[in-house]
């Protein structure tokens, strides 16, 4: 093994104490310790975490940014603009360089196969930050934002819609269990929604898919043989009429209906998705469950759902994106933070 590739000792949780004035003259009397403010295991400490990304991102690269300080390591953003990848430099070489200086990639790429190729290539572990088929740090923080409001769904009186704040008595550790939901989902078939199709089947619930027809709105077959081989499509049902797919539905999920990429199919898009847009009305009409809630992993248009459902009562989208942090920062510790140096040396 290389000695000066070894970790430096753990730095020590700090000690955080708080000064209260008891006599309202500002003059701190009272010193209370409260050192209940749990931090997270510093597992990124001396390692730097590559952010390759060759799309824009606010919540994604937010959350990797500031989960790795929280995890007492850093982040690099190395936008398409800043290095040679893809210019100058193959996928290849620029995986086995990066690996060799960074201790994770977390990398958002065009096409699927781009991450496939880093992947392989590259001697320490590469995260999926979104590609063109998958994006499965997003369903990571919709199953943990459902899980957190599972209150919201076991009673469907109208008070449970008027809240998305769950109660103090749930934001522990054990989340509680959800009751098996229908999940709905209006749009086209993106890369959130593919990994909606191989997880929430498996965890007991029954997802509607509401597409318009045509070969651009229907799954790709790579994703739906890996849908078939989890065993998910019998609980997945398909259907080109949005009504219909929100029948039922306990909560509607929609993205973009212009994914990144997808620009100059924005005319024709916006023509057949006409009457895809989240609304009450919709939702009334399709018979969604009296409760139902909404997800969007945003950036959210205002023609996929409309401002009284976006931010009304029903809506979770602000835990959900807030859950993007939390959710990201699990995968750093568990993926990047759990990396042995000492293996990284010896693949050399
Ligand atoms: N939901 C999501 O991935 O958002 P960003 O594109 O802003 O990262
Ligand atoms: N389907 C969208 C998701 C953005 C977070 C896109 O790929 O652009």
């Amino acid at each position: 093994s290389t000695p000066w590739l070894k970790p430096m000792p753990r730095r020590s949780m700090p000690s955080i104490t708080t000064t209260k004035s008891s006599t309202g003259t500002g003059l701190k009397t009272k010193s209370k310790k409260v050192n209940d403010l749990r931090l997270p295991s510093q597992s990124l400490f001396n390692k730097t975490i590559a952010l390759l990304f060759s799309k824009r991102s606010t919540r994604t690269r937010v959350s990797a940014e500031t989960a790795a300080v929280l995890l007492g390591g850093r982040a690099l953003f190395l936008g398409k603009e800043d290095i040679q990848l893809g210019v100058n430099e193959s996928v290849r070489d620029s995986a086995r360089v990066l690996g060799g200086m960074c201790q994770g990639i977390f990398a958002r790429v065009g096409d699927h196969s781009e991450i496939e190729e880093l992947a392989e290539h590259c001697p320490v572990p590469v995260l999926n930050a979104l590609s063109s088929l998958w994006h499965p740090t997003q369903i990571l923080a919709d199953i943990l934002t459902l899980h957190e409001h599972s209150h919201l769904f076991t009673s469907p009186s109208p008070s449970s819609t008027s809240t998305s704040t769950p109660p103090k008595s749930l934001r522990v550790r054990e989340l509680p269990p959800l009751p098996p939901l229908t999940i709905t989902w209006l749009g086209d078939s993106s890369n959130v929604l593919h990994d909606i199709l191989v997880s929430l089947p498996r965890m007991g619930h029954k997802v509607r898919v509401g597409a318009p027809k045509g070969r651009a709105y229907e799954c790709p077959e790579e994703v739906w043989r890996r849908v078939v081989e989890l065993g998910c499509e019998e609980n997945i049902y398909w259907t080109s009429d949005p009504r219909e797919a929100v029948n039922g539905a306990d909560v509607v999920v929609t993205d973009t209906w212009i994914s990144m990429g997808q620009e100059a199919e924005k005319e024709q898009r916006l023509k057949d998705f006409q009457g895809y847009q989240v609304t009450e009305a919709l939702c009334a009409e399709g018979g969604a469950k009296e409760n139902w809630k909404f997800l969007h992993c945003l950036p959210r248009k205002q023609h996929e759902v409309d401002d009284e459902v976006f931010y009304g009562p029903r809506s979770l989208v602000f835990p959900e994106a807030d859950n993007r942090k939390w959710t990201i920062m699990a995968c750093f510790d568990l993926l990047f933070g759990k990396w042995d140096l000492e293996a990284e040396a010896e693949s050399y």
